[in-house]
């Protein structure tokens, strides 16, 4: 945590990052940022190899180091088995973007179990299986968890109860693993996005869309680039004195 840098060290410098999802959209940025900022990243993805691959290629571009690791974050056996390729690649991790998740609409009359369990397995059992996985690798000195929430926690959107639920789940376990693994100086937030231009959000209608750039103050819609960079600075140590809270990165929607 406290590890000592030359002031000109990029401020991840020597640190090992795994971003989870991080073949597209947000976690794609997230990747390529944490690795400007000079960490070492594996990027994991479920299935798009070949996103994947391109990600890994524009960062060793850049001179970082960067693998591909694929794997199931809603599978114990799989995320395992990512974490010891990742760890015998980079050695001790230090940051853990739990980014990964699905999102499935469905009205409230039509919800069923297949659903549930696939978005809660997904974007949050994913966030404990991760995370313990993850835990015996980090080091005595500490380390940064960043978890990915959405604002439909706060301001719901119908039809997408369950995708909500399961978020609200995200925020519940970010501010109590902060509380258990403050002890071990290991940070633990979450980030609370609005719309965000990426592949997930593709088939929502213009005319959404146009209302919820209507609602920002800021007055358009999120790029993947502006979620990354608050993510980068919640798993760097300039943010060493934040922990359990979830930010709204949501350009001011109301
Ligand atoms: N976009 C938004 O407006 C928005 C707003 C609030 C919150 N969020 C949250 O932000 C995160 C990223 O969203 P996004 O919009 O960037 O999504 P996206 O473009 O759909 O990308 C999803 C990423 O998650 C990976 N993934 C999905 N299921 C997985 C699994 N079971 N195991 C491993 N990886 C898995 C995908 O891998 P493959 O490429 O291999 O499929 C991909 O890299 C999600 O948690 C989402 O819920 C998004």
């Amino acid at each position: 945590m406290s590890q000592t840098q030359s002031p000109s060290a990029p401020r991840l410098a020597g640190r090992t990052a795994i971003v989870t999802g991080g073949s597209r959209g947000i976690g794609a940025a997230v990747a390529r940022r944490l690795a400007a900022d000079g960490a070492r990243v594996a990027v994991v993805y479920r299935s798009n190899s070949n996103e994947a691959n391109a990600v890994v290629e524009s960062i060793r571009k850049t001179g970082a180091e960067a693998i591909a690791v694929q794997a199931d974050v809603a599978d114990a056996a799989s995320v395992n088995t990512m974490v010891t390729t990742v760890r015998e690649a980079f050695g001790a991790i230090d940051i853990l973007i739990n980014n990964a998740g699905i999102l499935e609409g469905q009205p409230v009359g039509e919800i069923d179990q297949t659903s549930f369990d696939a978005q809660f397995r997904t974007n949050a059992f994913s966030v404990i299986l991760v995370t313990q996985a993850v835990l015996p690798h980090v080091p005595a000195r500490g380390g940064h968890i960043v978890n990915v929430s959405s604002s439909l926690v706060y301001r719901p959107r119908a039809g997408l109860a369950v995708y909500a639920a399961s978020k609200a789940a995200v925020d519940g376990l970010t501010h109590a693993f902060a509380v258990e693994l403050g002890p071990r100086n290991i940070t633990v937030n979450a980030v609370a996005p609005a719309l965000t231009r990426t592949d997930m959000t593709a088939p929502i209608p213009d005319e959404v869309k146009d209302r919820m750039r209507e609602s920002t103050p800021l007055g358009r819609l999120a790029e993947p680039e502006d979620i990354a960079d608050a993510i980068a600075f919640l798993a760097s140590d300039d943010a060493r004195w934040v922990t359990g809270r979830t930010l709204k990165t949501d350009g001011g929607f109301i």
